[in-house]
């Protein structure tokens, strides 16, 4: 507020109260929290973390029964994730909360469906193709074939929970539930 000339200054506020110690320990926690990284870093990390076959390939495992993941990496700041597909295997449409992310394809087909304002778009995923996201994205995977399918997948900062949803054209994006992740171990 601007004050005139001679014009008395408005007294100044009473001190707070003091924070408590858990308060400071969430506020000191928030500042040491690393910055996330952006969708451009995270395609390069899959991509290399791809091309290093040694670091994924022994936990590989294709179950006909459920879509088989693995965290093979975890920092405060970032986390790799491989993933295996039978066929069929799919992913309803879902969210990942506040992290970023991008995956890349090392094994078969994978077919995405991701929402922009209105409307749906679909890509086919082949080895190679790395697809990156800001957070909000908001997609669905699956795989149709021909064969199982295998790729790694980095989220910035790591999956804390993700958001799930139904869609229709009348009533858009609908949320159903939200599953937490857990923090497991790496192998
Ligand atoms: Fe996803």
């Amino acid at each position: 507020m601007a004050l005139r000339l001679g014009e008395a200054a408005p007294a100044p506020r009473p001190a707070g109260r003091p924070m408590s110690a858990l308060a400071a320990r969430i506020v000191r926690a928030e500042a040491e929290r690393p910055a996330p990284l952006a969708p451009d870093d995270l395609a390069v990390m899959v991509a290399r973390f791809a091309s290093a076959g040694g670091r994924w390939r022994p936990y590989v495992r294709h179950d006909p029964h459920r879509r088989w993941y693995v965290r093979l990496a975890w920092t405060p700041r970032h986390e790799i994730w491989l993933l295996c597909w039978e066929l069929g295997h799919t992913i309803d449409l879902h969210d990942h909360g506040t992290s970023a992310g991008a995956f890349v394809v090392t094994e078969g087909v994978l077919r995405e469906e991701y929402v922009r304002g209105d409307d749906l778009h679909r890509v086919n995923l082949r080895p190679g193709a790395v697809q990156r996201f800001a957070a909000g994205h908001v997609h669905t995977v699956w795989n149709d074939g021909p064969g199982a399918a295998t790729s790694i997948h980095a989220y910035s900062p790591p999956l804390h929970s993700m958001t799930y949803y139904t869609r229709d054209l009348s009533t858009g994006l609908q949320p159903t539930h939200v599953e937490l992740v857990p923090k497991t171990a790496v192998p």
